[in-house]
């Protein structure tokens, strides 16, 4: 391992340090493969980081925020029902922006220990793949931070660069007063009006974040369905609940164009009565982010590309080349941390001879608003879709005595199951730990259970996850906290 490492020879090369790359880079170096990991990542202060998106601007921060802001929001709102006056709350914008950042920085630098202690080789600097490739090796090559120029070969290369923010000519963003996501968590001061472009995830946490802080929000949204990609009746529940909090979704709404005039953001925008305008003290565009694959070969590549400039691959991440694989956001499937992570798992493992899969039927997705709401398996329009038979069976946390007691009643539990064999297709929750209790959602549906196996397993009183066994006992009409038809 050693002297091929010393020659800039790997067994694994690794492009991008995200949660795809990063997690890859660890488990091939556990394995005993000599491993490089190359990312291009610098902050504001152009110190390099690892992590990717996730860490720098996605998941960590975004939920650093969301729990600052939340604290604000009850500190404000909620306190005073649970009996608690608290006098001259106030808002240090700094200080939150400075514990976000320091969360950043403490896990960033946690991966840079882990680093050195599995003896993996960061390269600092962005990567090129070159035409020279063999069945034995492929050469990548590297412009360090410092300029100089590095050759690595490679008997095998995991292409993790991730994605960027889409960005729409008709909004051209400035970083000032227009933002795509990193921008928008960072603001130096509560927005007073803040526009959003595009209501998908991220539209609706960083709506939240603001929204909470004091910001008059409006999310101008495309689509006539509200959350297209989760089930409709939780999208319903929650869509009604994030505009009692305040947050002006308005669905259908096209945007034309946004220009900056006198320091503020003019937004034109079509509706079905008619073309409209607006002025923002920001804007935020949200509408989806890409594949980094555009400047990532040196020269013409023959690899395959999906629609989109995806990179295609195989169940098992494999590119249309040998010996070189693809995973996380650059490749087909959610946008999200923790499929790109165990597609690095998996591809690691091939690579080092073993077997493993990832079960793509089995995602779970979570929206960080309040309440959250989280989903894993098919939605209810998925199964009508496609013919199946199903049975279901909901639970709202209002009668649940945990939910109760914390003053958190909103939202429900849905679970469905398959008519015939009962076995549970999707679990569909909207509440206030829908992030949490969907993990025993995936267990149980990795597990084959049926709804059955769920009714008749014990749970902890008063928790929340008593929801989930009611909405379970609730499928074949035995919930015990509500009043159900006998079936
Ligand atoms: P990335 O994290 O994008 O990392 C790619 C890395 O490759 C980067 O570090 C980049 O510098 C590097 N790179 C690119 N090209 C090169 C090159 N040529 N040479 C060297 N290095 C290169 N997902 C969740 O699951 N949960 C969440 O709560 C969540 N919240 C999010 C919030 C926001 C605001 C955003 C924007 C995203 C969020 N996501 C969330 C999505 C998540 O961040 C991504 O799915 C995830 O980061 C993708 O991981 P990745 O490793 O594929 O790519
Ligand atoms: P998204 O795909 O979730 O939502 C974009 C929205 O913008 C869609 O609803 C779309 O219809 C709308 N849109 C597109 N063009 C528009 C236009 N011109 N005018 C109005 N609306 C328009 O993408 P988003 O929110 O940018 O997030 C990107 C990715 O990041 C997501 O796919 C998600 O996987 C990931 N992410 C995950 C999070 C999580 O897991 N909690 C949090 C944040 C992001």
């Amino acid at each position: 391992m050693s002297s091929k490492h010393e020659s800039n020879e790997f067994d694994v090369v690794i492009i991008g340090a995200g949660p795809a790359g990063y997690v890859a880079a660890i488990r091939c170096a556990q394995l005993g493969l000599s491993t490089a990991c190359i990312d291009k990542w610098q902050d504001d202060n152009q110190t390099p980081r690892l992590g990717g998106t996730c860490l720098n601007v996605g998941c960590i921060p975004s939920k650093a925020l969301l729990e600052s802001s939340e604290l604000y929001a009850q500190s404000e709102h909620s306190l005073s029902q649970h009996g608690i006056n608290a006098s001259k709350i106030s808002l240090d914008l700094g200080q939150m922006m400075r514990r976000k950042n320091n969360v950043v920085n403490t896990l960033t630098a946690g991966i840079e220990t882990l680093f050195k202690s599995n003896k993996v080789t960061w390269f600092q600097g962005e990567a090129r793949i070159t035409n020279n490739h063999d069945l034995l090796n492929k050469v990548v090559r590297v412009t360090l931070h410092n300029n100089k120029n590095l050759k690595l070969k490679a008997s095998n290369i995991i292409i993790a660069t991730g994605s960027s923010p889409v960005n729409l000519p008709v909004a051209p963003i400035d970083n000032n007063l227009i933002v795509d996501s990193s921008g928008a968590l960072s603001f130096s001061e509560v927005p007073e009006k803040l526009g959003i472009i595009g209501a998908g995830v991220i539209g609706l946490e960083l709506g939240s974040v603001w929204s909470r802080l004091g910001s008059e929000v409006t999310i101008f949204e495309a689509q006539d369905n509200f959350l297209s990609i989760a089930d409709q009746l939780i999208a319903r529940e929650g869509l009604k609940l994030l505009r009692n909090q305040g947050l002006n979704i308005q669905l259908n709404t096209r945007l034309i164009n946004a220009q900056i005039k006198d320091h503020k953001v003019q937004v034109n925008y079509q509706t079905s009565e008619g073309d409209q305008s607006t002025t923002f003290t920001k804007l935020i565009v949200a509408v989806g982010r890409s594949p980094n694959s555009s400047d990532l070969f040196e020269n013409e590549t023959e690899l395959e590309f999906d629609e989109g400039r995806f990179i295609h691959v195989n169940h098992h991440c494999e590119t249309s080349l040998p010996g070189i694989y693809a995973i996380g956001d650059i490749v087909r499937g959610p946008m999200l941390a923790h499929k790109g992570s165990e597609e690095g798992l998996m591809v690691a493992e091939l690579i080092a001879g073993n077997f493993r899969e990832v079960n793509y039927q089995l995602i779970p997705s979570v929206i960080y608003t309040h309440p959250e709401l989280a989903w894993v398996g098919k939605t209810e329009q998925e199964l009508k879709t496609s013919g199946t038979e199903y049975r279901i069976g909901t639970f709202p946390f209002i009668a649940s005595g945990r939910a109760q007691a914390v003053n958190e009643t909103s939202g429900m539990v849905k679970v469905i199951s398959d008519k015939q064999t009962d076995r549970i297709l999707g679990v569909h929750i909207l509440g206030a730990q829908a992030s949490e209790l969907i993990a025993q959602a995936v267990i149980a549906m990795e597990l084959g259970s049926s709804a059955e196996d769920i009714a008749l397993t014990m749970f902890a009183h008063p928790t929340f996850s008593e929801a989930f066994h009611e909405a379970a006992l609730a499928v074949s009409g035995n919930a015990l906290h509500i009043a159900q038809k006998r079936r």
